[in-house]
């Protein structure tokens, strides 16, 4: 069983909210994950001040566990991406963690100053090479939606060759995909895979009724446990359970068409 904490969308530079980090890093202390994975948008303009501000912040992670962070597309901002490479990590990377049989890849799918999201073909390939290792656990961490969230607003800032990355998932049997990019706690489920996505874990901006968020997520040989955690009270809750190929999303929020149905215009 491999045991992850996923963060995203940490905005350094607006509406970052500096407490909900520091519960989070208590979180990450007492829970001791295997490994820690932010799926972008680290720093909310690509600045270098920025990117100094956040990285103690990663040096605490990385002193308590393993750490991958990918960039997002604010973190590309300004031609950001030469900063993040310069302070923070490569743009995409892979951490095989061999007495856990896992293998996470993960990717880049910013592009400077771009709100959507492109893999392209080179780091299709990239990735190809990486999952022929027969590892149990397969993740793969991008920041970019592949799939559409409901609730989170521009829903045309996916990224553009989803359809290719779905038919890698479904090809190379990956357990999970992590993204983050909109602030909205949600799952999909296709064949193999469970797409997760995470809220903003320490800013303000979250969407409607969500709150600052993260995943603290049990992978063992396909059985997937995942709870949300709000980053302020570090209240926990189930999101999903998924146990011989069977899924159970606990939904954090009221739907779109529940909000429609309730809706006084209909009343008549
Ligand atoms: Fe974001």
């Amino acid at each position: 069983m491999v045991e992850i904490i996923q963060i995203s969308d940490l905005h350094y530079g607006s509406e970052f909210v500096a407490e909900y980090l520091e519960n989070i890093i208590d979180y990450i202390k007492e829970a001791n994950p295997d490994v820690v994975i932010c799926t972008g948008d680290v720093v909310h303009k690509g600045r270098v001040v920025q990117y100094e501000n956040i990285l103690p912040y990663f040096n605490r992670i990385k002193a308590i566990t393993r750490l991958m962070v990918i960039p997002g597309n604010h973190c590309a901002k300004n031609s950001g991406l030469i900063f993040f490479e310069r302070l923070i990590g490569p743009r995409r990377s892979k951490m095989v963690i061999e007495e856990k049989d896992t293998i996470i890849v993960g990717l880049c799918s910013a592009r400077d100053d771009m709100s959507e999201g492109m893999i392209g073909d080179e780091q299709l390939d990239w990735m190809g090479r990486c999952f022929n290792k027969n590892l149990e656990n397969r993740i793969i961490a991008l920041h970019h939606h592949l799939i559409p969230v409901p609730l989170s607003g521009q829903k045309f800032t996916t990224v553009r060759d989803a359809g290719e990355i779905i038919e890698f998932t479904q090809l190379f049997e990956i357990d999970l995909v992590l993204m983050g990019h909109r602030h909205v706690p949600h799952a999909h489920v296709i064949g193999p895979t469970t797409y997760l996505y995470c809220g903003t874990s320490s800013s303000r901006k979250v969407r409607a009724d969500d709150v600052p968020s993260f995943n603290h997520i049990f992978l063992d040989k396909g059985d997937l446990e995942v709870y949300m955690v709000h980053s302020n009270n570090l209240e926990k809750h189930l999101l999903l359970e998924r146990k011989d190929n069977r899924t159970k999303f606990v939904r954090p929020r009221r739907t779109r068409i529940e909000h429609l149905l309730s809706s006084a215009v209909w009343d008549e």
